[in-house]
């Protein structure tokens, strides 16, 4: 089956491609379809922004489609930057979103995060979603270089104390948000 995934994060379609090796689903992005522009995302829940994201993508094209949303809630921070968690920082860069988080909890003891990922599909037979989450915690020096935006912060409950970024993509997508959200996409697929 082809579906067209809603990103343009080259890195996340690394990863979903990884993760949907072998199933017979193939993918085109929105790095394939560069006349569709950027999908938007203007909601305050992961839900909201996967169905926007899917919902303008198979609105240009008819065509099956997924989309995610993702981000990282910080308990101590009441749950943000959540679905704010690309543009935490004015710079919108990785570095600068986890230099601002790191400042955030300066001197905070309570470090306990979790990655949250909702994935959505809208095809001509209706739209569903599920979801996946990732508990750990908020390291306080960046650790490894793998996966991308805060994984070098984030030390996920199951992954020997290293952070998401010491991780293989393999190790990382058997416990990520996104790999168990993606694990669960035969469940929103046309039967
Ligand atoms: P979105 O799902 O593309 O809107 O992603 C939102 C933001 O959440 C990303 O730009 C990253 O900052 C963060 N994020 C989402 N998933 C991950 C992950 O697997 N690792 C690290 N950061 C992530």
């Amino acid at each position: 089956m082809k579906l067209l995934f809603a990103t343009a994060n080259a890195h996340k379609a690394e990863e979903v491609r990884a993760i949907l090796d072998g199933t017979g689903i193939e993918l085109t992005t929105l790095l394939d379809h560069p006349e569709l522009g950027d999908a938007p995302e203007t909601g305050d829940t992961f839900e909201h922004n996967a169905l926007e994201k899917a919902e303008y993508v198979f609105a240009k094209t008819g065509l099956a489609c997924i989309a995610d949303d993702s981000g990282i809630e910080v308990d101590a921070l009441g749950g943000k930057p959540g679905v704010h968690s690309k543009r935490f920082s004015p710079e919108a860069t990785a570095e600068a979103n986890n230099a601002l988080l790191l400042a955030k909890l300066d001197g905070v003891a309570e470090r306990s995060a979790r990655f949250r990922c909702v994935l959505a599909y809208v095809g001509p037979d209706g739209k569903r979603t599920v979801d996946g989450r990732c508990e750990g915690r908020i390291v306080t020096e960046p650790r490894g270089h793998e996966g991308f935006g805060y994984d070098p912060l984030f030390v996920p409950d199951e992954g020997g104390g290293r952070t998401m970024a010491e991780l293989s993509m393999a190790e990382k997508n058997a416990i990520s948000h996104r790999g168990r959200a993606f694990s669960r996409l035969p469940e929103i697929l046309p039967g």
